[in-house]
């Protein structure tokens, strides 16, 4: 399949506006790189057709555009920005560190996964712009005492906020460099206090075909988009509940103002934009175990264990184009390795 050169966003920015990661990327090579790896970091889209890219830069004034102010990065909800000003940036946990350069936002925040606007990841960023982020509430259901509707602003409270630089690995074979701003969802779950039955947690992803078109167009998926983890993995300390990403609120295409940040597991288990959290009793299915036979419910990073169209042996590095070597669990594995068996092919499909 031959892949089209794109224009990204990153070829029109000025070298004036450059920030100081940007010094580490050489956007020809890696613009070049993406395109020739186009085939590889499609395997989502086999048979459907890239789409054109807006004329319309994303990058514009603050300000200009009602509900969303765009940074030169995209659409963060001015509302989120102002009412948690206090709260970001949020002080770096310095104990959870990567290996090369952080990605440089232009580049993570205008390649994005979002089913619900479209399937053309550097469309995303234009098509969040009348997705409204506030109001928002996330409804806690299922196997707990705590359970209610609690307003996002209350949300972001129940724990520390603090910054981590956790590397990002797609099941399609790409991975970025990123710090995320949130706080462990155990310190959420604690305050909960689910019963002894809850054995999972569930996550639900808003239902709004009229500002999300994916949802209208894509008839074939089981909307809205749905997650789930054993509660073990949801009290791993890893598990980040995330409410901001670049030392901002989320941007719109990264999933504002709530979404789940796992790093050992492909970023499909990353669901974005949460309105539900369920504490069940039995295993629940996932959005794409239920959408295909290709994803699991583990999707535990390993390379050993092939996608069924392609290799997972390594990945494209998105701030440089690189081809990397993918490390069992994402390079987590002190953290998760007691919760599997590494050689057991379904713990990671
Ligand atoms: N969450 C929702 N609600 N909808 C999605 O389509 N895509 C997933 C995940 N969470 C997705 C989602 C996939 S496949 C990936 S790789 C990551 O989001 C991408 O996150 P990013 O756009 O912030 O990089």
């Amino acid at each position: 399949m031959a892949c089209p050169r794109i224009k990204k966003p990153w070829d029109r920015i000025p070298e004036s506006e450059v920030t100081p990661e940007s010094v580490y990327i050489n956007r020809r090579e890696f613009a070049k790189k993406l395109g020739l790896t186009g085939v590889s970091l499609a395997p989502f889209f086999m048979g459907r057709s890239q789409g054109a890219e807006t004329a319309r830069s994303p990058f514009v004034a603050p300000g200009t555009l009602g509900s969303s102010c765009t940074g030169p990065y995209g659409h963060v909800a001015e509302f989120w920005v102002k009412k948690w000003a206090e709260l970001f940036p949020a002080v770096r946990n310095t104990r959870f560190q990567v290996k090369r350069t952080l990605t440089d936002e232009r580049i993570f925040a205008g390649y994005n996964n979002f089913y619900e606007f479209t399937v053309t990841k550097q469309r995303v960023k234009d098509l969040v712009e009348g997705f409204e982020v506030n109001p928002w509430e996330v409804k806690i259901s299922g196997e707990v005492k705590k359970k209610g509707t609690y307003d996002v602003d209350d949300l972001i409270r129940m724990g520390k906020l603090e910054e981590r630089l956790y590397h990002f690995r797609c099941v399609e074979a790409w991975s970025a460099n990123v710090p995320w701003s949130g706080y462990p969802l155990s310190q959420l779950i604690d305050k909960l206090n689910p019963s002894s039955q809850a054995k999972y947690v569930r996550f639900v992803t808003v239902y709004r075909p009229n500002q999300m078109p994916g949802q209208k167009r894509q008839r074939q998926y089981p909307w809205p988009y749905y997650e789930a983890l054993t509660m073990e993995e949801a009290m791993n300390e890893l598990a980040l509940l995330t409410f901001g990403v670049y030392g901002h609120p989320l941007n719109k295409q990264n999933g504002a103002p709530v979404r789940m940040v796992l790093p050992w597991k492909f970023g499909f288990k990353n669901i974005k934009s949460i309105v539900k959290i369920e504490f069940l009793k039995r295993r629940p299915s996932t959005f794409w175990s239920d959408a295909s036979h290709e994803y699991g419910f583990w999707a535990n990073i390993n390379p050993k264990f092939d996608h069924p169209r392609w290799s997972q042996a390594t990945e494209t590095f998105l701030n440089t184009g690189e081809r990397i070597p993918t490390r069992l669990y994402n390079g987590y594995g002190e953290y998760v390795a007691h919760l599997y068996d590494e050689n057991e092919r379904q713990f990671f499909y």
